[in-house]
């Protein structure tokens, strides 16, 4: 979702760093962009933004002067169209301030109606309250009173920079729900909303903490709660390696990552498996025996894992488990049981949904486990627990590598809360083989003719392979744009048959020996009314014709191979469709928003 990053140093041109951060956030998905540099001739600020891509600010500001100081940010859309007076920067009235926001404030109109009923608007955008408050304050207050009196006011979620441009040598910052750390090095002072715009210019951070205010500048920064009182700075090294988000020989992000699979499946493996050391807790396996319910709460393809999670648990460890929409959950929990343990499903630690989850079982003192790609994520900092998924960072916004690392995780857990008594290990390498085979091996995208120029298409699947067609449903959705539904094979007969039509595509997923009889009579129905159809299987449920047979691997294990194929699908329908793979339109990477 939206990016910011702000800087001020004494040696590096403010524009590199904003911009080589921004860029390095563009896979969060955005749709315009902007950033402040100081003028050193005028000695003022200039603003430069539009709707579009970093790269048209790249050329917009191709020949500004070396700048100190700078904020930058990329916008996705929640209050206002797209346009480029909705995009941020946004000054306040008299251009004194100007500010970049992350977040949605909640309260924005009546804090219009209350103090604000004089100004003039430029933007239809919530953010623009925040300045025109710090303005209207400042005329009584100090800078850094007039912020937090604002902060103060503020109902929602920030993660804001402010320049005032009469102390151009200094960034305000300030957070709230949204992400925001700070980074330091001997060439200045970086703020961002994500850990990766920092590479390359800090060598230490500070994930800031909510009702935080910061007021940076090139060789000091200091730390605020809301009642300006100092706290002090805890800094981390950051050890994010740089070239995971390098494409290779890839042309897509998306495909990369695909390709990854294997190495990430022996990677959880080595960690939770092999390192004595590394493996999972005492203390979270007892929490978990100790609870008589674990509620799993996830949004988009993290709650399929889920699913699949639920489905591994029950089985290995007899322990009921319920899986919940964050969304829904967090504005309507269930009846919870007297014992409850939560776990959080969450690629980026950053889903705001799942916050205010993880916000409401606090609150409600119980435990929560969160099984996460960033260690340094919000939701792992604020859980009792997090594990890490190893995955790498996952740039492409269709996730593919996270999904099989949270099953391999999820399965891991469940393993060790049973007394199952077959190899684990050799089972998730086997996993690890049998995608790294079918990666090799087979070619999909011949087949992917059969759905591109169609309006809808239907994946079907029992059990586990319901699961997977959910998140292959999903997949070929957001890639591709094409209407896609996932279906229980048995239930389609019960209504939704009524959508299939001549040609109409219908996917199976055949993992089960137990019930594939049962999808491949489901499809024979579709297909008796013009359906085309694509099966894939696993060895010991292959028919001679189906269209892709993948390795044998563990029954509770399937999900993580039977989705590798659909994952090709939704690559190579795009691909073949023209469309931007790793940026689909109105999709963010990490939804900071509610
Ligand atoms: C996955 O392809 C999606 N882009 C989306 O559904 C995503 O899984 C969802 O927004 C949850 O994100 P999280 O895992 O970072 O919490």
């Amino acid at each position: 979702m939206c990016g910011i990053v702000g800087f001020v140093g004494h040696k590096l041109d403010a524009k590199d760093v904003v911009l080589s951060g921004l860029t390095k956030l563009e896979y969060r998905g955005y749709d315009s962009a902007g950033i402040s540099l100081f003028n050193s001739k005028f000695r003022s600020f200039d603003i430069y933004k539009d709707f579009g891509r970093v790269q048209k600010l790249k050329d917009l500001t191709k020949d500004t002067l070396k700048s100190h100081i700078g904020i930058g940010h990329t916008r996705w859309a929640t209050h206002g169209k797209v346009t480029k007076d909705n995009a941020h920067p946004h000054y306040s009235q008299s251009k004194r301030f100007i500010i970049v926001h992350n977040g949605v404030i909640e309260n924005h109109d009546e804090l219009k109606s209350q103090y604000l009923r004089d100004s003039l608007f430029y933007s239809e955008t919530d953010t623009e309250v925040i300045a025109q408050l710090i303005e209207s304050f400042s005329d009584t207050l100090s800078v850094e009173n007039a912020i937090l009196t604002t902060l103060k006011l503020l109902e929602g979620s920030y993660a804001l920079l402010v320049i005032d441009t009469q102390m151009p040598d200094t960034i305000y910052a300030a957070k709230n729900k949204s992400p925001l750390v700070l980074g330091i090095s001997d060439d200045g002072v970086t703020v961002a909303s994500d850990l990766m715009a920092l590479v390359g210019f800090s060598s230490k951070y500070v994930a800031l903490a909510d009702h935080t205010f910061i007021v940076c500048e090139a060789d000091s920064v200091k730390l605020y709660n809301l009642n300006h009182e100092i706290l002090p700075l805890n800094y981390s090294e950051i050890d994010l390696d740089e070239s995971f988000s390098e494409l290779g020989e890839y042309q897509h992000y998306m495909l990369k990552e695909i390709y990854e699979q294997p190495s990430v499946v022996s990677r959880i493996v080595q960690h939770y498996l092999v390192d004595e050391n590394k493996m999972i807790s005492d203390e979270i396996l007892n929490d978990i025996k100790a609870s008589d319910r674990i509620y799993v709460l996830a949004a988009g393809t993290s709650m399929h894992a889920g699913f699949v999670g639920k489905y591994i648990l029950e089985e290995l460890a007899g322990l009921p488990v319920e899986v919940h929409i964050a969304s829904e959950f967090a504005y309507h929990t269930p009846l919870l049981t007297h014992k409850p343990f939560f776990i959080m499903i969450s690629q980026s630690g950053e889903t705001a949904d799942l916050r205010a989850c993880l916000m409401k079982t606090k609150k409600l003192k119980y435990k929560t486990l969160t099984i996460t790609n960033v260690k340094t994520s919000t939701l792992a900092r604020e859980s009792n627990y997090y594990l890490e998924l190893f995955a790498g960072p996952e740039i492409a916004v269709a996730s593919t590598k996270a999904y099989v690392a949270q099953i391999g995780v999820l399965s891991i857990l469940g393993y060790r809360l049973s007394n199952a008594s077959f190899d684990l290990k050799e089972a998730l390498t086997k996993v690890a083989l049998s995608i790294e085979d079918f990666l090799e091996h087979q070619d999909v995208s011949s087949l992917v003719h059969k759905i591109i120029t169609k309006r809808n298409c239907f994946y079907i699947g029992r059990t586990l392979d319901y699961y997977t067609s959910l998140e292959a449903a999903l997949k070929l959705k957001e890639i591709s744009y094409i209407q896609t539904e996932g279906f229980a094979a048995g239930e389609l007969k019960h209504g939704t048959i009524a959508l299939i039509e001549e040609g109409t595509p219908v996917i199976a997923l055949i993992s089960n020996p137990e019930i594939s009889n049962n999808t491949r009579s489901n499809l024979n129905e579709v297909v008796a009314r013009g359906a085309t159809t694509i099966k894939i299987s696993l060895s010991n449920t292959s028919h001679k014709d189906d269209d892709i047979i993948l390795k044998d691997v563990h029954p509770l294990l399937t999900p993580m191979v039977m989705v590798v194929p659909t994952q090709l699908f939704a690559y190579y329908a795009a691909l073949e469709r023209g469309l931007d793979i790793d940026k689909p339109r109105n999709l963010a990477k990490s939804v900071t928003v509610e």
